[in-house]
């Protein structure tokens, strides 16, 4: 159970004056539930491969499929949910209800089925429900990228794809959707986050795409992504590196505050455990 992309190539406005190559022989797989994130410089080709990964654009050569089957194709099409970059593409509902009900009810959920199913995927989009009366074109970019990652997620993909799914959101929704990420992959679901800011993300993170002019330029681990590329570690890993260069023992390997947090307790023993002695 996979998405396994072979040798995939796409190019815009294929043989006029504007042709532009995107996507140029691109292979690689996402195994089932594996957090992928992808990086690269702006114009490298992420939302145009985003896009190739659940079937919204179909190769133009090579191949991308899902579970063995094309994507896009009838068996597959709701196994991969997209959350576009630009949010507004994605809304349509007169209500944000209508918006979030809409696949669901496509797969024939009525009644007070549908509302939980609506309810459920505001919930874990981190919004409230009194939002589902209102129309999504009246709320702020953050909330309308939250309200298309609730239409998205209603849809309960095995695979979720996010192309820049963090980007104006304020810091507490940011938080909110890093911990719902983190609950769907526990969960199982497969991800791939598309992200020009990576170090939020490293401490979910088993593989690292990074693409330059539409091709692979690293594929890899995050600690080998760390030792290969001219990266600015993250902050909490240059101190824990400065740690144990002050003859601290703990591990480098960290990613986040939280991880941070478990290693010096693991070092220094707990608060209460100090207390009790
Ligand atoms: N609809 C389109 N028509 C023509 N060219 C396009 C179209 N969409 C993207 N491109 C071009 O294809 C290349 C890849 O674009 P793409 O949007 O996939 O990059 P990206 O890595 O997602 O960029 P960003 O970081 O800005 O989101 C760019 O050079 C872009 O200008
Ligand atoms: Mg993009």
């Amino acid at each position: 159970m996979s998405i396994e992309v072979k040798n995939l190539s796409f190019c815009y406005n294929r043989g006029t004056s504007l042709e532009k190559h995107a996507i140029d022989n691109i292979s690689f797989s996402i195994g089932k539930g594996e957090f992928v994130l992808i990086g690269g410089e702006v114009g490298s080709g992420k939302s145009t491969l985003a896009r190739h990964l659940n079937g919204l654009l179909r190769p133009q050569s090579g191949s991308v499929t899902i579970d063995g089957k094309a994507a896009g194709s009838r068996k597959v099409r709701s196994k991969a949910g997209l959350l576009m970059q630009y949010p507004q593409k994605q809304l349509f509902g007169r209500t944000v209800y209508e918006d979030v009900a809409f696949a669901p009810s496509n797969f024939g959920f009525k009644g007070k089925e549908l509302d939980e199913h609506v309810m459920y995927a505001l919930g874990l989009a981190g919004l409230d429900g009194s939002v589902a009366s209102l129309s999504p074109f009246s709320l702020s970019g953050g909330q309308m990228r939250l309200v298309a990652l609730a239409g998205v997620l209603s849809m309960k993909p095995d695979y979720l794809i996010l192309d820049e799914p963090a980007s104006g959101l304020d810091p507490d929704n940011r938080v909110l959707l890093i911990g719902t990420l983190e609950k769907l992959h526990r969960s199982g679901i497969s991800i791939v986050v598309i992200s020009h800011q990576l170090s939020e993300l490293l401490s979910l993170a088993e593989k690292i795409i990074i693409l330059k002019s539409g091709r692979i330029e690293f594929v890899g681990s995050v600690p080998e992504y760390l030792r290969s590329a001219p990266f600015t570690l993250p902050e909490i890993t240059s101190l824990m590196k400065e740690l144990n260069l002050a003859g601290i023992n703990v591990g480098d390997d960290i990613y986040s505050v939280d991880d941070a947090f478990s290693e010096i307790i693991r070092f220094f023993g707990s608060p209460e455990a100090r207390l009790d002695e």
